[in-house]
């Protein structure tokens, strides 16, 4: 397949029945190769799917959308690396807000897709730096379509058909999600960043609204999420401080 109103995302697509993990396909191909911007490399089945932090992406064979874009943002210095992962998150929100019947669908930082308070997709986004700048990032994507069960070791997993109840096509996602990292990309390479950062405020998950937190060290709080840092750290409100948080230092009490 080839994605056919695309500029670059897509129109090379290379696509396999089984691979360990698209995003280390992507990975070994930017290490022996200069693949052209915009490749997307699909899998119906990955063995050996990565999550964040060391975690494992499972999937059923053919049932999700399990896929890697090649990117070269030499244009983002490595601060402003976290405007990267605002473009993806927000072309995978849109994607399914266009395109699929989906109620409740949110951001949840740093960039997993959720519906209600259960977990739809993630995304893993590989950089290369050089120079004080990206010279490459593998942008991968897990999306749950069509996937009625989960194994039971899932926290809170969903997908689009347990949603809507409807068996979407997947090719037919692809371009579209396609196209949409590709229209997100370009604005961010336009300088576009405040209009991306604006909407993805929009799209996150629990903005400006009270909720419960936890701390690492086991500590609660009720606190109010007010922004996020170009580095993308997040800052919650609580008392009359700002308290900012890295990744994996703070999980969110549902
Ligand atoms: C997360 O932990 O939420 C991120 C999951 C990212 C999974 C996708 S599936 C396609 C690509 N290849 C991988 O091995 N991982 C990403």
């Amino acid at each position: 397949m080839s994605v056919i109103n695309s500029l670059f995302v897509g129109k090379v697509f290379l696509n396999f029945d089984t691979l360990g993990s698209t995003n280390e396909y992507a990975m070994d191909l930017l290490a022996k190769s200069k693949p052209s911007e915009g490749t997307v490399i699909s899998a119906l089945h990955q063995t050996a799917g990565r999550g964040q932090y060391g975690s494992r992406w499972q999937s059923e064979a053919g049932k999700a959308i399990t896929l890697s874009v090649i990117f070269y943002p030499i244009f983002l210095n490595i601060r402003e690396q976290f405007n990267l992962n605002i473009a993806i998150a927000l072309a995978v929100y849109d994607c399914l807000r266009e395109n699929c019947d989906m109620v409740d669908l949110s951001v949840k930082w740093p960039n997993d897709i959720y519906v209600g308070n259960r977990k739809l997709g993630g995304i893993l986004i590989q950089n290369t730096l050089s120079g004080g700048k990206i010279a490459a990032s593998v942008v991968g994507i897990g999306l749950n379509l069509n996937q009625q069960q989960f194994p039971d070791d899932l926290p809170n997993p969903t997908s689009v058909w347990l949603e809507t109840n409807i068996e979407y096509e997947r090719n037919v996602i692809i371009s579209k999600l396609c196209m949409h990292l590709e229209a997100n990309y370009l604005a961010l390479k336009a300088g576009k960043v405040a209009e991306l950062r604006q909407r993805y405020y929009e799209a996150l998950y629990n903005f400006q609204i009270p909720a419960q937190y936890e701390r690492i060290d086991g500590s609660r709080f009720t606190g109010v999420i007010t922004g996020i840092t170009p580095e993308g750290r997040l800052c919650i409100q609580h008392k009359n401080i700002v308290e900012q948080f890295g990744f994996k230092e703070l999980r969110i009490v549902v």
